[in-house]
């Protein structure tokens, strides 16, 4: 995989210089003899040493190339994966600065249960179910701070690490003995300042779960980002199938063609890892699809939320390519935040490159300065609907800014109603658009199997391997 196949898909030296142009590349001859090779080689263009993570490779092999249709429309297979995955799974509750003080909480819900997450010391997160021991009310509908964890029904107490702290008329519960009467448990753990619950109190450590994951972190800690904005929203589609939207640049050209001029979909490399799996698109730069040449400006252009009509938030100077002047302008906004050593030193393609990881089964963090994660939730306990949500997380400098509240949007709200996500927002809507038409047309039992593109979703693919791996287990 060291040379570089041309458009008549003979190889070219790699040193050769990566000018993705549709002039000189034809992505329909590329083939699997691109797996990561054209972006690898497009990292050796970088104005700086890019970080040994770019350079690690890992394609999927074989498996999951296609799987049953039930997957998405069966509400068996969905009590299955209730069953075997989200009881039983290290999930991501919340960040630690949603609930940065003793006695704060947040109900977290995952297929009609609900688990309390509550800071019960300055430096301990801890879960318990989120229901009242007595007659099984639900003991907090909101995130909030508190003393104590006091039913609504009945005014049943318990103190904040789960201990019971007072039953009001207690002369009448002769069968309750007050020492085992905590509130259930449920594991709680942190990483990169996110709150990882699981609800199997057999369940091995994060630090096990996570494995390898956050050794892909460790240039850019995710804990040392605040939540600047923090918007949800309902879909009509089964959570796997919104999230497979995220997992692949396979769809830019048919979906949102309007960033091919800067965005080299088809050189994005695909990694699995086995319980997370990642995508690196290079931005900046023309997709191979396009059929005409954009400028350098044209290139940089599509990354930013403007109205064509409107000047461009900068001009890229003259004889610099697109993918540096890209490159420049977002080293000079992180100065600021990260200091001009440090911002000048990162790499073009850890400021401008999309690397999106999965993680199993629906946490998908962005590596670098993308800023951007992703969670996908059944709504409530139903398999043809979904919650997902978009965070960014963003660096700061000084104390640390308050956490951005949830903005939950409803099922037939626009994206562009959360505004605070700019760009994103247009092209969300874009990706939800097919959300619904692809359930429909699964439900409606035309075909028995969805098949996955070998290479370009292998992310996809990865995370059907491991699901079927979870719900196999004992
Ligand atoms: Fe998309």
């Amino acid at each position: 995989m060291n040379a570089i196949p041309d458009a008549s898909g003979s190889p070219v030296a790699p040193e050769a210089p990566v000018r993705v142009r549709s002039a000189s590349l034809d992505c329909t001859s590329l083939g699997a003899a691109t797996e990561g090779a054209l972006y690898q080689a497009l990292l050796d263009q970088d104005s700086r040493p890019t970080p040994d993570v770019y350079r690690w490779q890992s394609p999927m092999g074989d498996g999951q190339l296609r799987v049953p249709v039930e997957r998405y429309t069966s509400p068996e297979f969905h009590r299955v994966e209730v069953d075997k995955v989200w009881k039983r799974v290290w999930q991501m509750a919340c960040r630690e600065e949603d609930i940065p003080e003793v006695g704060d909480h947040l109900p977290y819900d995952i297929a009609g249960i609900s688990v309390l997450v509550v800071r019960t010391a300055p430096d301990t997160v801890r879960a318990f179910r989120n229901i009242c021991r007595h007659r099984g009310r639900m003991l907090k509908e909101y995130p909030g701070r508190a003393e104590e964890l006091r039913c609504p029904f009945h005014g049943i107490a318990w103190n904040l690490d789960g201990g019971l702290k007072q039953i009001p008329c207690s002369w009448d519960f002769p069968q309750v003995d007050e020492d085992d009467f905590d509130l259930p448990p449920v594991q709680a753990d942190t990483w990169g300042g996110f709150v990882f619950i699981n609800l199997d109190p057999a369940a091995g450590p994060l630090a096990e779960f996570l494995g390898d994951l956050p050794a892909h972190f460790t240039e850019w800690p995710l804990e040392e980002r605040f939540k600047q904005v923090h918007v949800g929203k309902v879909l009509r589609c089964n959570w796997k199938l919104a999230q497979e939207a995220f997992m692949e640049s396979y769809h830019v050209v048919a979906t949102h063609p309007q960033l091919l001029p800067g965005m080299g979909d088809t050189i994005t490399q695909y990694d699995a890892f086995g319980h997370f799996a990642r995508a690196i698109t290079p931005n900046g730069l023309p997709s191979t699809h396009l059929r005409w040449e954009p400028t350098d400006q044209q290139m940089v252009d599509v990354h930013f939320d403007r109205a064509l009509d409107q000047d461009p938030t900068f001009v890229v100077p003259e004889g610099v390519s697109g993918r540096q002047a890209l490159a420049d302008h977002r080293r000079a906004g992180l100065v600021h935040v990260l200091g001009e050593d440090r911002a000048n030193s990162l790499s073009d393609a850890e400021v401008n490159d999309s690397m999106v990881y999965a993680v199993f089964p629906n946490f998908h963090p962005w590596g670098s300065y993308n800023r951007i994660v992703y969670r996908f939730r059944p709504d409530g306990n139903r398999h043809d609907r979904c919650v997902m949500e978009c965070m960014i997380l963003s660096p700061f400098r000084g104390p640390r800014p308050p956490a951005a509240p949830l903005k939950m949007l409803g099922v037939d709200d626009d994206w562009t109603e959360a505004w605070e996500l700019g760009l994103l927002t247009r092209v969300f809507n874009q990706d939800v658009y097919n959300l619904p038409r692809v359930q429909e047309g699964l439900e409606s039992g035309a075909i028995d199997e969805v098949v996955f593109a070998r290479y370009q979703e292998s992310k996809i693919r990865c995370l059907h391997a491991e699901l079927e791996r979870w719900i196999t287990r004992d």
